[in-house]
Formats: structure tokens, C-alpha cells, sequence
């Protein structure tokens, strides 16, 4: 199913006029609502999806972001901005980048022009440069098909305040309606910028001298990994592989994710400059959870890649139970790869930064577990946010369940004859505002170690799980009436966990 795009501009200045001051009584509140994440970043209010413009700069992380200020529900996208020295603490700022005659700031990117290859620094100030896709929604609506173009707009207040440069768009749209998403990094060896965009089954690649003349390279993507839907979202990393260099394609999907809706996949290959090839035959995704999309990595981090994808789903992200704001972004994760015989694997796992917000771990030793285990006693009662990190020696079914006394449930496990991982949210509290959120949902274990280490990143309404190393990911948001506060673990046959480490984690946003 298509997704459309268009909003009537008259309903935009309405929001305009109302939408002001509802932010404005937003602004002291605590961030402690129902359902508001805790060590997740989520905007003051209304709407947020994809992370866009991600650059590390002077020791700060600027996290930009698909914003409609004015409502919870998708609309004319703005940029908004936030940032961090650490990762986990957020600074909301001023909104960064706001619609124009040429269209709405859909996603894109932003670099740290060092070398000022575009002329816009002055007095020696680096320019930071941002690349985006403006969507313009009367052409949308009337039929034509070049409603998305590619523009720049630039900084020389290391991110503060964003100028929009005179002759956009850089990259006119050639007749295709779907064609956005700019994600900007430098190619050393050929000093130059190499741009992946996407063109709904394909990404293409297109290359300039100063970010403002950009010449199209080649193509990718025909024929190869999961084309459920369109291609959006595309990040083309170079990541080190004990000395060499790899270059991974990440593509985001939507539909056709490996649990329904958006998904995030990758390739692994190589690229030189112009081209990107990979010999890889199999799909491969980043994440096999249903509420990770559009992820993609900052720039300007050296040889770490730190991801951060948008918590959510578009199968319902409209529809989630939260009010005044709606969606968050997963944890950063730090990508890496893995060799398992011949196959290369990008591993996710989340940023150590969080040790900052971590207390000291309860540490449960040699647990027997039988068929419902009340571990509640030795880890207190449990409160949410928290990690618990699991280590078994013996490979076999288990799961952990957390509850509360209305009996909703979400089920977190392993199925030792399918060898997958699942999280099973069908009554893990509000689930009926749309069809398919009450699922179980399942992914690969990809790893045939003979030990099993697991982590899970507990939120007020998500979980992350870590197996493996990173190996596999899985995110899931989970909305209950009331909040779990008892934690079971369950085997049918009886096992023995070897250790449990449960940590409570600080709220950021206190
Ligand atoms: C992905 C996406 C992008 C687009 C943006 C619009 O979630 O559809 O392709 O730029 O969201 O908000």
C-alpha cells in the first residue's frame, strides 16, 4: 500500500495557529506522562519519525528529526533538533529547518564540511551542511510526478541556526515520485561527496565537489535483498574488518520489514567511489523487530558507526496510544561487523555511553527456573527503565515474562526447535488501535555458540534485546494499562540461568 503524502495546506495553518500554544504548555512539563520513554528520545511534543541530519560536531551529537510541531499525527514536516554530549541526555533546541515554497523538510542528512568545499564557512568557521529532501504535497496532489527534489541548507554557528542555500534544490527530481532521503558522507580517496538516495526500488548514487553540483554515479539495488516495498532511508557506512575496509549499504523498507511494515535491511560489499557491489545472496536485517525504521548513522564519528533508527512502525505509527507526543528514537547503537563462516554480519549493540545512566546490577547466580519462576523477590520489585542481562550455558526454551495484576503480559524468549528469539506482545496491554499490533514476533538465531548471552533495554513502553553480541536485535513498543511490576521466568522443562544481572537505569530527562 502506498503511503500518501498530502495534507491540506489549509489544515497546516490552522495547526500554525493553534499548535503554537500547546507546545508552549508543554514546555515545563516533566517528560513523565503515561508511556513517555524514559532513556529514549522523544520530542516535547506532537509528532516525530525518521532521525535525520546526524553529525557529531565539537563534541556534540546534533540529533535532527521529522517533526510536524503542531500536531501527533504526520503532517508538514519540519526539522527539529536536539543534542548531546553523551547520547542518552537530550537538549531540545529551536526547530532547525522549516518548510518553504519549495516543500516540507522530508529526511536527509548533514555533514561537517572541514575543508569548506562549499564556500559557505566564513572567517574560518567550519559550515555544517545539511541535505534533505523537500517535498512539495500540491504537486503530490496534482498528479505530477517531480514533487521531490533534493536542497541544502548550511550552519556557521556549529548547528544552531540553519540558512537555506539561495539556488535550491541541488538535485532536480527527473520523473519519479519517489525520490528523497539524501544521506551525504565523504569519499576520501577520490576527495569527494558521495550521496546514497533512494528511488523506491533502488538507491542511487550521485557524486559532488561542494554539495552544491552533484553528478549522478550508478544504481543499486534491482533484483537484490527484500523488495516488499519501497526503498527509503539508505546509509552507505565503511566499516573496519581487522584492518580492511568494508563497506555496508543500509537500506530501510516499508512494507516488507521480516515482521510486517517497516524494516530496515543491509548489504555488505564494497564501493569505489562510483559503484557499490556486494556478493551477498541473503536478506540480511538490521533489526527483526517490528519498531525499528529509518535508522540510519552520524556523521563525522570517525571509525565508529552509531546508529539510531525511529521507534515505530508506519503500520500504526499514527495510531499509537500516546498523547501529546507520539514515537520515540531506539537507543544509539554502535554498528560492527561479525565473520560466521563465510557470511559477514553488522552487529548492533547499544552505545556504552549508557553506563552513565546504569546503577549498580543485582546480580541473581545459577536460578532454576521451572515453569513460573518468580525472580520479583531477589530483583525487588521491578521498575521500568532497566536492563537485564541474561548468560545460560545450556541452549533451551525459555521465556521472561513481565506482567501486572490486570494480566497483560509481554513474553520475551527463546524457542530452542524453531532456534529464534521472540517477543510475543498480543496482550501486553493496549493493543486494539490497529489489527496487527497484537502479534508474536520471531527472529533467527544466527550464532550456534553453545552459550547464550542476551540483554534487554526495558523502556516504560519498549524493549530491546541484544543476543548474542548484537548478532540479533529485535525492538518492540508495548503500551499496558497499568505498569508490569512482576517478573517471571519460565521453562517447561527445568533450566538453569546461569546468571541475571537486573540494572535500573536513570531517567534522562531528570
Ligand atoms: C521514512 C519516510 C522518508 C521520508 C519521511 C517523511 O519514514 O517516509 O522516506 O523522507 O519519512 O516524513
Amino acid at each position: 500500500m502506498k503511503r500518501q503524502f498530502f495534507l491540506p495546506a489549509i489544515c497546516m495553518v490552522v495547526m500554525q495557529l493553534f499548535g503554537g500554544s500547546l507546545l508552549a504548555q508543554t514546555n515545563n512539563k516533566m517528560m513523565n506522562e503515561q508511556y513517555r520513554p524514559q532513556v529514549h528520545f522523544t520530542p516535547e511534543a506532537h509528532w516525530i519519525n525518521d532521525p535525520n541530519g546526524m553529525v557529531y560536531y565539537k563534541g556534540i551529537y546534533h540529533l535532527f528529526f521529522q517533526h510536524h510541531p503542531y500536531s501527533s499525527i504526520w503532517g508538514p514536516m519540519h526539522w527539529g533538533h536536539a543534542i548531546s554530549t553523551d547520547l542518552f541526555h537530550w537538549k531540545h533546541e529551536p526547530i532547525a529547518i522549516y518548510p518553504d515554497s519549495i516543500g516540507t523538510i522530508f529526511s536527509g542528512s548533514a555533514v561537517a564540511d572541514k575543508n569548506n568545499t562549499s564556500g559557505f564557512g566564513k572567517n574560518g568557521r567550519v559550515p555544517l551542511v545539511a541535505i534533505f529532501t523537500q517535498h512539495d504535497s500540491t504537486g503530490e496532489k496534482a498528479g505530477r510526478d517531480n514533487f521531490q527534489n533534493q536542497s541544502i541548507a548550511y550552519s556557521i554557528d556549529d548547528g544552531k541556526t540553519w540558512i537555506k542555500y539561495a539556488e535550491n534544490p541541488v538535485i532536480k527530481n527527473p520523473g519519479r515520485r519517489d525520490f528523497r532521503d539524501p544521506k551525504v558522507r565523504w569519499y576520501a580517496p577520490q576527495k569527494k561527496w558521495v550521496m546514497s538516495l533512494s528511488a523506491n526500488d533502488h538507491i542511487e548514487f550521485y557524486s559532488s565537489p561542494d554539495l552544491k553540483n552533484w553528478i549522478k554515479e550508478s544504481e543499486f539495488g534491482e533484483g537484490r535483498g527484500a523488495h516488499g516495498g519501497g526503498w527509503e532511508c539508505p546509509d552507505l557506512i565503511v566499516q573496519d574488518d581487522n584492518g580492511k575496509q568494508r563497506w555496508v549499504l543500509i537500506v530501510n523498507l516499508n512494507p516488507g520489514g521480516p515482521n510486517g511494515g517497516s524494516g530496515t535491511q543491509y548489504f555488505v560489499g564494497d564501493f569505489n567511489g562510483k559503484t557499490f557491489t556486494s556478493n551477498q545472496t541473503a536478506t540480511r536485517w538490521l533489526d527483526y523487530g517490528p519498531d525499528n525504521y529509518a535508522g540510519v548513522t552520524w556523521s563525522n564519528t570517525g571509525k565508529r558507526k552509531i546508529f539510531i533508527g525511529w521507534m515505530s512502525n508506519w503500520i500504526y505509527a499514527n495510531q499509537v496510544p500516546t498523547e501529546t507526543w507520539r514515537n520515540a528514537t531506539t537507543l544509539p547503537r554502535d554498528l560492527k561487523l561479525k565473520h560466521i563462516g563465510n557470511d559477514i554480519f553488522v552487529t548492533s549493540q547499544p552505545v556504552s555511553e549508557i553506563a552513565s545512566i546504569q546503577s549498580k546490577p543485582i546480580l541473581l547466580q545459577n536460578i532454576k527456573v521451572s515453569k513460573n519462576t518468580d525472580i520479583g523477590k531477589q530483583t525487588g520489585k521491578i521498575k521500568f527503565p532497566c536492563r537485564i542481562n541474561l548468560s545460560i550455558n545450556k541452549i533451551n526454551n525459555f521465556s521472561l515474562v513481565l506482567s501486572n495484576e490486570l494480566g497483560e503480559q509481554l513474553v520475551i524468549g527463546f524457542d530452542k526447535k524453531q532456534n529464534q528469539y521472540f517477543i510475543d506482545r498480543s496482550i501486553s496491554g493496549k493493543t486494539d488501535f490497529q489489527k496487527d499490533f497484537a502479534a508474536k514476533h520471531v527472529a533467527p538465531r544466527l550464532t550456534d555458540n553453545a552459550t547464550m548471552k542476551i540483554s534487554l533495554i526495558i523502556d516504560v513502553s519498549s524493549v530491546e534485546l541484544f543476543a548474542d553480541n548484537g548478532l540479533t536485535a529485535m525492538t518492540e513498543i508495548f503500551f499496558p494499562n497499568q505498569p508490569y511490576n512482576q517478573i517471571h521466568l519460565q521453562a517447561n522443562d527445568s533450566i538453569i540461568i546461569n546468571k541475571l544481572e537486573y540494572i535500573n537505569l536513570k531517567s534522562i530527562w531528570q
